[in-house]
C-alpha cells in the first residue's frame, strides 16, 4: 500500500519541522509547504540527517490558492497539518491586518482545497491562549474562550470557529484542534530546533542566548503575582512530545476513528514550573549558570496557566514523556550547536 501523504504547513518551522520526522519516522510520506518568511532550506538538511528522506518542500504561500491548488492536485494529500502561522504576540498588536491575513486566509484556503480535492482530515495548531486566564486550574477543553487580548490570540479563536463552522455545515471531512501549551526544547540531535529572528520574545531562546553569552542577563517579567514564588506559572512541553500528538491526531483522523467529527485537545504535561523555577533547573540539568534580574510585569502576561491533558491521554492515548530537565537540555545543546557551528 502507498504510505499517506500528509501536507505540512508551515513544515519548516519550530514544531512544524519536528512534526515531520515524527510523521516520516511512522512511514507518512510529507508534503511541506512555507515561504520562508521565519525559517530557512537548511531546515530540509536538518530532516533528512534525522530521518534519511528529504520531505517534498515548496516555497509557496499558503495564502496563494492558485499556487496551493496545483500542490494538492499534484500530491492528492490524505491529510493537512497546518502550522503555518505568523505567531509574534507583540507584531500582531502593530500589525493586525498582517496577522488576519496570514493566519486566517491560509486557513480558509486549505479548508476549501480539502473540500474540492476530498481530503480527509485537518489538525490544526490553537494555543492555549483561548483560555486567557482560566477560573479553575489545571485547564481543561472546557473551560471558557475568553476575549483574546491580541491580534494573534484572536486569529487563534477565530480560527477554531472558522474550522468548527465548516464542521458543522457537513463537509466529508473531519477535524482536530491541538491547544499547545509552551513548546520548548529541539530534537534530540540537534539537527533541528528553533530559529528565533533577533532578540527572542519567548523565554526559552532568551534564556539559552543568554547562557550562551549571546545576552547580557535574562529579565525575569514579574515577581509579584500571586503564586509560590512570585513568577508567572507556564505549562512547558517538550516539542518531540508535541510533535508525537500531531502524529497520533492525524492517525486518528485518517483511520476513521476519531467520534466526532471535530475535537478538541489540550496538549501540555500537566504540571505547572514559574519562571524562576525554569531557570533553575536548567542550571541544574546543564551546570551552566543564567545571569537574570527581576523586572516589572509584561503587559498582557497571564499569571498562570497549565494543562489538564487528561482527554489527550485517555482518547488519543498519547501522554508528554520528557521531562522538564530533558526538555531543557535538549534546548541547551540545540543553543550551543547553533552557537558554534562546526564549519
Ligand atoms: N518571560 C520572562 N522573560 C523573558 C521572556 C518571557 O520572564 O525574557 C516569562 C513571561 O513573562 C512568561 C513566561 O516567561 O511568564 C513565558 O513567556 P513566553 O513569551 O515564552 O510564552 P507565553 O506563555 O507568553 O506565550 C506563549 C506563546 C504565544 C502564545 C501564548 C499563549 O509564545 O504564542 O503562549 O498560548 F500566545
Amino acid at each position: 500500500m502507498n504510505p499517506k501523504r500528509i501536507l505540512v504547513t508551515g513544515g519548516m518551522g519550530y514544531i512544524g519541522s519536528h512534526t515531520t520526522v515524527e510523521l516520516q519516522a511512522v512511514g507518512y510520506d510529507v508534503i511541506i509547504v512555507d515561504n520562508l518568511s521565519n525559517s530557512n532550506r537548511d531546515v530540509l538538511k536538518g530532516i533528512k540527517a534525522i530521518s534519511g528522506v528529504e520531505p517534498t518542500f515548496y516555497q509557496v504561500d499558503c495564502n496563494d490558492q492558485q499556487a496551493m491548488r496545483e500542490i494538492y492536485d499534484r500530491h492528492r494529500p490524505d491529510g493537512v497539518i497546518h502550522f503555518a502561522a505568523s505567531k509574534a504576540v507583540g507584531e500582531s498588536v502593530e500589525k493586525p491586518l498582517l496577522y488576519y491575513r496570514n493566519n486566517i486566509l491560509s486557513l480558509i484556503v486549505q479548508l476549501e482545497l480539502m473540500k474540492e480535492f476530498g481530503t480527509k482530515g485537518i489538525v490544526f495548531s490553537s494555543s492555549c491562549t483561548v483560555y486567557g486566564q482560566p477560573k479553575k486550574l489545571p485547564v481543561t477543553e472546557e473551560a471558557p474562550i475568553l476575549p483574546a487580548t491580541s491580534p494573534y490570540g484572536n486569529s487563534k479563536q477565530i480560527n477554531e470557529e472558522i474550522i468548527r463552522d465548516t464542521i458543522h455545515s457537513g463537509v466529508d471531512f473531519r477535524a482536530i484542534l491541538l491547544r499547545y501549551f509552551n513548546p520548548i526544547g529541539a530534537h534530540p540531535s540537534a539537527e533541528i530546533g528553533e530559529l528565533p529572528l533577533g532578540v527572542p520574545q519567548n523565554l526559552i531562546p532568551y534564556l539559552t542566548q543568554t547562557a550562551a553569552g549571546i545576552r547580557k542577563e535574562l529579565t525575569v517579567f514579574g515577581d509579584d503575582y500571586n503564586t509560590p514564588d512570585g513568577s508567572c506559572i507556564r505549562d512547558y512541553i517538550h516539542v518531540v512530545d508535541l510533535a508525537k500528538a500531531h502524529v497520533v491526531a492525524i492517525d486518528r483522523l485518517l483511520g476513521a476513528k476519531a467520534t466526532e467529527p471535530l475535537e478538541v485537545f489540550n496538549i501540555g504535561t500537566g504540571r505547572g514550573a514559574s519562571v524562576l523555577e525554569l531557570i533553575h533547573t536548567f542550571e541544574e540539568a546543564t551546570g551552566v549558570k543564567v545571569p537574570h534580574k527581576i523586572g516589572p510585569r509584561r503587559e498582557g502576561d497571564i499569571e498562570q496557566v497549565w494543562a489538564d491533558p487528561t482527554r489527550a491521554n485517555k482518547v488519543l492515548g498519547w501522554s508528554a514523556q520528557s521531562t522538564l530537565q530533558e526538555a531543557l537540555k535538549s534546548a541547551w545543546k540545540w543553543q550551543q550547536k547553533i552557537t558554534k557551528p562546526e564549519n
